[in-house]
């Protein structure tokens, strides 16, 4: 099917790409000339494992195009996914206005023929109906100027145009770190719309990952779609984020009694996540939830509610654990060595989450500003920010090239994000290259006894 993709961020690109992979014939648009030329040339903007593969493979296959001509990317898609960014504002609404210059830009350039207009970005309950209505706009507009130039009246003319396109919501569930494997083993497939016509197109859009031709296990049954309306799939994408956010708070929370009575949060969340009512995942405790997601889903859900007069106070809660839980090494710190002023600090990781090079909402950041205005030196070591020599949003923190150098002089190490290549630290020589071998282990990711065998004083979340 040909399928246009406007914005390449995160959820566009590995959309595109993923798209283009199981045989679509994809047109990725962005405004952004510096961005297209990049990925023409195979590169990907952003850090995913396996996503420059992907698309190098696309590249070479044909199926695959980078542009920044709207109007080319409009009238190759029949299927047009819109999928810019929707930062939040200071009070935690979503940033509605890419979405709605795309939207009026398709209108603006719609060429007839029927399409599907998909909303992949992360919007506002209620946005399908608001897509729709903004693409009728810049239909509208245009209508204008034909009409200007001796057509027939706009009114006469919209409902043939209104008709040529539906929106759907698609809300995607990639985590970052492992969204081709997402894509390709997806646990479900949400699309939210009520025209048969286009969720019938997008079953087809989608039937080789439902089939499971591209996943790990190609004998499990298919992936399940389930169709709603569209501010059902729109609230689907906000729920599973704010469940699974408060699923994390939830073992922060027993973490911190556990702290308190000597229990181990660790055996405590195997314990229950054997049932299979709970499940084991997402019970890992530690420094708290970041990223791109949680945060600003988490908030515009609690705003959204709040414009409809419903106070969501179990999704506040979760917010105010997750706030107290990121300075959760900071207290652990003060304990294990009393003054901070003057001492260093050394901080294994810094991103959000492994395998990412995402500092968005990152734990790490919080961190490294209490800790400088408590008086403290602060360094970092990070496998992707170090060796990039990224350093975006990052100051009062001196990134060090690698472990050990990061370790030389420092007070106490705190263990941030639980990057693999950290299980494997020469640990023993890195005490030794310490004033104080000190391990907060952020993540409860390392193992306790061979950090004290290693000269560690070893102190975890909740273990
Ligand atoms: C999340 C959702 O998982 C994904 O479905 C959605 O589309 C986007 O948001 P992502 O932000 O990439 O994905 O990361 P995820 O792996 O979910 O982790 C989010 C945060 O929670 C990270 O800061 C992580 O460290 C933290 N986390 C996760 C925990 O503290 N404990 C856990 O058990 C799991």
């Amino acid at each position: 099917m040909r399928v246009c993709v406007i914005g390449t961020g995160y959820v566009g690109l590995v959309t595109g790409a993923c798209l283009a992979h199981i045989g679509h014939d994809v047109i990725c648009i962005d405004n952004n000339e510096e961005k297209v030329k990049l990925m023409k040339s195979g590169q990907s903007p952003i850090f995913e494992p396996g996503l420059s593969e992907i698309m190098q493979s696309a590249i070479n296959s044909g199926n695959i195009q980078f542009s920044s001509d709207l109007a080319a990317g409009v009238a190759h898609g029949e299927i047009l996914f819109i999928a810019v960014g929707t930062p939040p504002l200071p009070n935690g609404e979503s940033d509605t206005r890419y979405v709605e210059a795309v939207a009026r830009g398709i209108g603006a350039n719609l060429n007839g023929g029927y399409k599907v207009i998909v909303n992949k970005s992360t919007v506002p309950i209620g946005s399908g109906d608001w897509v729709r209505m903004i693409v009728l706009d810049g239909i509208a507009e245009r209508q204008k100027t034909l009409i200007s130039a001796g057509g027939s009246s706009v009114e006469e003319k919209l409902p043939e145009i209104a008709a040529q396109f539906d929106v759907v919501s698609n809300p995607e569930f990639l985590r970052e770190g492992s969204a081709m494997y997402d894509t390709f083993n997806p646990d479900r497939i949400v699309l939210g719309g009520n025209s048969q016509q286009a969720i019938g197109m997008m079953k087809e859009l989608y039937t080789p990952i439902v089939e499971r031709k591209f996943a790990a296990d190609t004998s499990l049954p298919p992936v399940p779609v389930l169709v709603t309306d569209l501010s059902s799939a729109e609230m689907i994408k906000y729920a599973a984020n704010a469940f699974l956010a408060t699923k994390i708070s939830f073992i922060n929370e027993v973490a911190n009694i556990c702290d308190r009575v000597g229990a181990d949060v660790t055996q405590v969340a195997k314990g229950i996540g054997l049932d299979s009512r709970i499940g084991n995942k997402f019970l890992q405790a530690g420094i708290g939830w970041g990223g791109s997601c949680f945060p600003k889903d988490v908030s515009a859900l609690i705003h959204t509610a709040d414009d409809y007069g419903y106070e969501a106070q179990l999704m506040k809660a979760a917010v105010s654990v997750n706030e107290r839980q990121r300075l959760i090494a900071l207290e652990k710190l003060q304990q294990a060595l009393k003054i901070l002023k003057g001492k260093t600090v050394g901080l294994l990781g810094l991103t959000f989450k492994p395998d990412t090079d995402d500092l968005r909402d990152a734990p790490a950041l919080n961190l490294i500003e209490q800790l400088n205005r408590l008086g403290a030196k602060v360094k970092a070591y990070d496998p992707i920010i170090s060796q990039t020599g990224m350093r975006h949003g990052l100051s009062g923190v001196l990134v060090e090239t690698d472990a050990e150098r990061l370790a030389d002089g420092c007070d106490a190490l705190v263990l941030v994000t639980e990057w693999q290549q950290f299980s494997t630290l020469d640990y023993a020589k890195m005490a030794k290259l310490m004033n104080h071998p000190v391990m907060i282990d952020g993540r409860n990711f390392l193992n306790p006894e061979a950090m004290v065998r290693a000269g560690f004083q070893y102190i975890g979340v909740g273990r």
